[in-house]
């Protein structure tokens, strides 16, 4: 069952909308994932609130913020995870919308979460995780391209998931997100503890990722190296976008990278 609609205008086409007060820069083309004014709570707690903004086709968009933001409430708020509960706004994703979709809805129209803690299944060869994940169609990519993109994991693909090294973990919750048929990636925190040897690597990942068409939205802590590997730049702050540009106007800016990011 669809959830119930959020907001009247849920019918209208989001090209038609102006995102330019949400997004501060007007906007030509029509997005590919389009988050406009969203309101989330945790029971009483508000917490997202009025985050809008709009990521192209095949772009990486880097949501940064300080600890407690609001970076990972969006995230899960976009992938319609129940909690925090989104009361007000819209997500469309490739013209489907998203904000009147269950999680599991949304995952098949191609959101791909892959949330902090990695959710490797215990008792589960690295294999078998990704076969989970191609048990119901969409089916994404196929585990020989897989292993051809995470080598590692195909060297290891007879191992339990939960046994992998921190790195290797990561591969996988990236390669398992890819096991189904996603538009859009979402990562949180994809480098947290891990070594800047394997960090280099996961972001090389990411580049064929993105030459492959997929869309990926990062969260990191480790806001230089996101800002390094991503086209566009969102700053939350107390659950609201305080800054919407280039990653490179972000990198540029030690004034805007002090007050928001302690950079
Ligand atoms: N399950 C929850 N119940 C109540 N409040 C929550 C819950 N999860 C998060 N919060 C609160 O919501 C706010 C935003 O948290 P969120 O985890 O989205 O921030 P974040 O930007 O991801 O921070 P960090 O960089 O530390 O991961 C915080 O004040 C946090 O305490
Ligand atoms: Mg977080």
């Amino acid at each position: 069952m669809p959830n119930k609609l959020i907001s009247d205008s849920a019918t209208l086409q989001p090209e038609r909308r102006d995102f330019s007060a949400h997004a501060n820069r007007a906007e030509t083309a029509p997005a590919f994932l389009s988050v406009w004014d969203l309101h989330a709570y945790y029971g009483e707690s508000y917490i997202v609130q009025g985050v809008g903004f709009n990521v192209h086709e095949g772009e990486i968009l880097a949501l940064l913020g300080r600890n407690g933001a609001g970076k990972t409430s969006t995230l899960r708020a976009i992938a319609r995870l129940d909690n925090p509960r989104l009361t007000h706004g819209e997500v469309w994703l490739d013209h489907q919308p998203l904000h009147q979709m269950t999680s599991y809805q949304a995952s098949g129209a191609g959101m791909g979460l892959v949330p902090e803690d990695r959710r490797i299944i215990p008792g589960l060869t690295v294999e078998e995780n990704l076969q989970l994940a191609q048990i119901a169609p969409p089916v994404g990519w196929s585990l020989e391209r897989l292993y051809s993109l995470f080598p590692r994991l195909g060297e290891r693909r007879r191992q339990e998931g939960v046994t992998l090294s921190g790195g290797e973990q990561q591969m996988l919750a990236i390669a398992r997100a890819l096991a189904r048929d996603i538009k859009v990636l979402l990562l949180d925190e994809p480098y947290e503890g891990l070594a800047p040897v394997i960090v280099d690597e996961i972001e090389k990942t990411l580049n064929i990722i993105k030459e492959q068409g997929i869309t990926t939205v990062i969260v990191e802590q480790n806001a230089v190296r996101a800002l390094k590997l991503a086209d566009r730049a969102v700053i939350l702050d107390t659950g609201a976008v305080v800054f919407d540009g280039t990653a490179k106007e972000v990198l540029e800016n030690a004034e805007l990278r002090a007050e928001y990011l302690a950079i």
